[in-house]
């Protein structure tokens, strides 16, 4: 695993790989205009058909981070780079056919009279006929679990409706990359499943990469192919799900807590005086791991 530390003399943070790198944050800060900071020298990038996961408290940056991928925000130092264009050399046009962002708060994102106008309106800007842009957003709406809420008002949905709406309406227009704030929060357990299946259906089906602001460490656990721990509007480490989430140092130095199946699993370990080499992320790999444990008369020797 990479623990990231900036180094005050560098202004800017490597490319790992520039042939696959969708997006490079090179060492961006953000000063908000009441002097609070929101990033710090932030060096952070996202590869072609990845699932990066944003991990870190509250107030840690993270919002502020996916404000700036589809030029919302401008960096106050550094650069935000999507796809080759440089928010920094002015390169924003069209940045929001790049990069979808699913705000936090879903009142930031829906504005039309209601839940269809809502959803079309990505597509029409687009150039789609409203015929077409129509039958994407029926499209979207359905993906997400939401197609009885067409005709409804924005104003007058649940927070977990506005939310999967909010999806719904950049899931409509195809974007390479989304990133999306907090995607399951407000969300029941059906819907929490149906986003999650979703993204992944974003990587697999249709290529796009996908960036998630998460307190759901299950999730991200679960979905991420890397996962960046957020802390003081940097990235503080980052590396695989396994290989952070079994850092229960640095989960700590981060402020977090362990995912409930990583701590599961450390107990239960513990517990019964075993060693093991085995680190289960999913609840399936923690019972086939505890069943195999059981099989063994509690052995002291998985793994
Ligand atoms: N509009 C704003 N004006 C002033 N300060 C802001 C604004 N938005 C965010 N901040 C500050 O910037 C810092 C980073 O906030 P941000 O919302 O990016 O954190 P976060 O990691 O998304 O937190 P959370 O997990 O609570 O959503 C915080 O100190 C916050 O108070
Ligand atoms: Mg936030």
């Amino acid at each position: 695993m990479t623990i990231m530390r900036h180094d005050p003399n560098h202004q800017h943070c490597n490319h790992v790989d520039p042939g696959r790198e969708l997006i490079h944050v090179d060492c961006a800060s953000h000063i908000y205009p009441d002097g609070s900071v929101g990033i710090h020298e932030m060096c952070f990038h996202v590869m072609k058909d990845e699932i990066v996961a944003l991990c870190g408290p509250n107030g840690s940056g993270k919002s502020t981070l996916i404000e700036h991928l589809n030029g919302l925000l401008l960096p106050s130092e550094g650069d935000i780079v999507i796809n080759g264009r440089s928010i920094a050399r002015g390169e924003r046009a069209d940045l929001w056919k790049e990069v979808g962002v699913v705000f936090q708060r879903s009142e930031d994102q829906l504005f039309a009279p209601t839940v269809l106008d809502d959803v079309m309106f990505g597509p029409l800007n687009l150039g789609l006929s409203p015929e077409e842009a129509k039958a994407e957003a029926m499209k979207a709406l359905e993906a997400v679990g939401a197609a009885d809420l067409v005709h409804k008002l924005p104003n007058y949905l649940s927070g977990g409706q506005k939310r999967l709406v909010s999806i719904a309406g950049i899931l409509a227009m195809k974007p390479r990359i989304i990133a999306l704030d907090e995607p399951t929060s407000d969300l029941d357990p059906v819907h929490s499943a149906m986003i999650e299946r979703l993204i992944i259906e974003f990587k697999r089906r249709f290529g796009i990469s996908v960036v998630i602001a998460t307190h759901d460490l299950e999730l991200a656990a679960r979905i991420a192919d890397r996962v960046c721990l957020v802390r003081n509007g940097a990235i503080y480490a980052e590396g695989s799900p396994r290989e952070v989430f079994y850092d229960t140092a640095l989960i700590e130095e981060a402020g977090l807590k362990l995912p409930d199946t990583v701590m599961t699993w450390l107990e239960y370990c513990r517990g019964i005086g075993m060693v093991s080499n085995e680190q289960p992320l999913t609840r399936t790999e923690l019972v086939t791991l505890l069943e195999k444990s059981a099989g063994n008369g509690n052995g002291k020797s998985l793994g």
